[in-house]
């Protein structure tokens, strides 16, 4: 997600921080002492401005969520967003993710959700995918045993070889779409920024929900 530099990045993440977390690695094993509950919790990898993450905790407000974000100057659109909407049961944190287990024990996580990831079309960067099979292995490590991930993407190729991935896993498909929007799933009720951009142009959207 490309987005022009803000002015005064750093003053803005300041005065926006309510909801931020510095020193993630510093919380692992101990989210829900820091959400103070046992309430499950759901993270978005690649939360972008945090339009998906901020609606989910919005409305489930016995959930916790957790949104990380590479990007500050991206990340600082979902922590206005935490902030303004005063959603306790949010946290972000600002780091490209590679390894889970750097901020999560095993099972610490009930759901993961992956939207809109970037493709990295090119097939020497497939493993920058966050869907490569090193990645769900990954994620694997750090659900619970019911914990599941939710995949929404408009790339028909990413697609492709995430299912591709998924089988060679042996994960198991809950859910199944090439067309998101006009399958039922309740998963097209809260839309993301890029969801919003891609419906509208009327692409569809590939889903899949497993663990
Ligand atoms: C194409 S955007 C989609 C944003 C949002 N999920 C949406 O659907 O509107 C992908 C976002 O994921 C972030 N991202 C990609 N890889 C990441 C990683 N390993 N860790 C954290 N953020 C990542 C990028 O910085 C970018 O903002």
């Amino acid at each position: 997600m490309r987005q022009r530099n803000i002015k005064n990045l750093q003053e803005k993440l300041e005065q926006n921080s309510g909801f931020l977390v510095r020193e993630p690695e510093t919380v692992k094993g101990r989210w829900a002492e820091l959400f103070g509950n046992d309430n499950p919790i759901y993270l978005e990898l690649g939360c972008g401005k945090g339009k998906f993450i901020s609606r989910m905790a919005q409305d489930n407000p016995d959930r916790n969520y957790i949104a990380i974000e590479g990007q500050s100057n991206v990340a600082l659109r979902a922590l206005e967003k935490a902030q303004e909407g005063r959603l306790a049961n949010l946290r972000i944190f600002i780091d490209y993710v590679h390894d889970l287990q750097d901020y999560f024990t095993e099972g610490e996580l009930d759901g993961i959700y992956l939207n809109f990831s970037d493709p990295w079309p090119k097939a020497r960067h497939a493993k920058r995918r966050l869907t490569h099979r090193n990645r769900l292995e990954n994620y694997r490590k750090v659900l619970s045993d019911e914990g599941t991930v939710e995949f929404k993407t408009d790339n028909d190729g990413l697609f492709d070889f995430t299912m591709e991935e998924l089988e060679e896993g042996g994960f198991e498909i809950l859910q199944q779409t090439r067309d998101l929007h006009k399958s039922g799933f309740s998963a097209a009720e809260i839309t993301t920024e890029y969801e919003e951009r891609f419906k509208d142009a009327g692409k569809n959207i590939n889903f899949v929900k497993f663990r």
